[in-house]
């Protein structure tokens, strides 16, 4: 039974990995912005008394991402998977319109939260079984596969995810653990829209096969759902 914390649980990515992990035994902590609103978060409660508790975060406020990790601490012994799961896309960016506040938003929302939330927890993690951080990143942060100006809040914002992946990935080497960033595929949640070819279930079944093969040999790489390499 893994201890797991997941962000952004109350919808799509994060809540299929919340329903997933209870499914297979494990415990979990559920941070999502208004608790009090995350009526599947409270079903699955309800079915899993003892396994799921539900909290909160906003990953674009440093204090709110502070009391997450103590909340975390004052949860668990140990951290064994964090799934930096929650994020962020501004759609109908156009090249010449781009606005400061919505990239700066969504850089604080899935990089810079991200990386805090993770240093705030390195020492849980450290306390962790075979510990493990999943960025979930996307293709779209990948400089090599960037064709056109599209999404760049989001595209801009998932590079440096990837590169405080790797940053991560060196910085808690040493404490045994491993970091990945990691593509979930184009998924049919609200942020893939309704053209998305993958269903939730799929993504998710996946990424957790997935980060069930990383080893601290595979920290600091990017993959797709598969566990294919990624380009940077
Ligand atoms: N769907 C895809 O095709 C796709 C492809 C590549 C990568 N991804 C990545 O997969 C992850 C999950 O995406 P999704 O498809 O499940 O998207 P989604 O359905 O839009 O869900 C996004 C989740 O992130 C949360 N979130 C957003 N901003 C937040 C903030 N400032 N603080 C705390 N939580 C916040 C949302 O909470 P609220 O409900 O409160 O808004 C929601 O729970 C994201 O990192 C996304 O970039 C998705």
């Amino acid at each position: 039974m893994a201890r797991v914390l997941v962000t952004g649980s109350n919808r799509g990515i994060g809540l299929e990995f919340t329903r997933q992990l209870l499914a297979r035994g494990d415990d979990v902590l559920a941070a999502c912005r208004a608790p009090e609103q995350a009526q599947a978060l409270h079903e699955l409660a309800h079915a899993h008394p003892q396994r799921l508790t539900i909290t909160a975060v906003e990953m674009a406020d440093e204090a709110s991402i502070a009391a997450l990790a103590a909340a975390a601490d004052a949860h668990f012994s140990g951290l064994d998977l964090l799934i930096n799961n929650a994020g962020m896309n501004v759609r109908g960016e156009r090249m010449g319109t781009v606005r400061g506040q919505d990239l700066q938003a969504t850089l604080r929302t899935n990089a810079v939260g991200t990386f805090l939330l993770t240093q705030a927890l390195a020492p849980l993690l450290g306390k962790g079984e075979r510990p493990l951080v999943a960025n979930i990143s996307s293709q779209v942060g990948s400089i090599a596969r960037t064709s056109g100006f599209h999404s760049p809040s989001y595209a801009i914002s998932k590079a440096a995810l990837n590169m405080a992946s790797v940053l991560l990935a060196r910085g808690m080497a040493a404490a045994g653990v491993s970091v990945a960033a990691l593509h979930p595929g184009w998924v049919q949640t609200a942020m893939g829209g309704p053209h998305a070819p993958l269903p939730v279930a799929e993504s998710v079944a996946h990424l957790l096969r997935t980060i069930a093969g990383l080893t601290l040999a595979d920290s600091g790489r990017f993959l797709d759902h598969d566990g294919t390499p990624m380009p940077w």
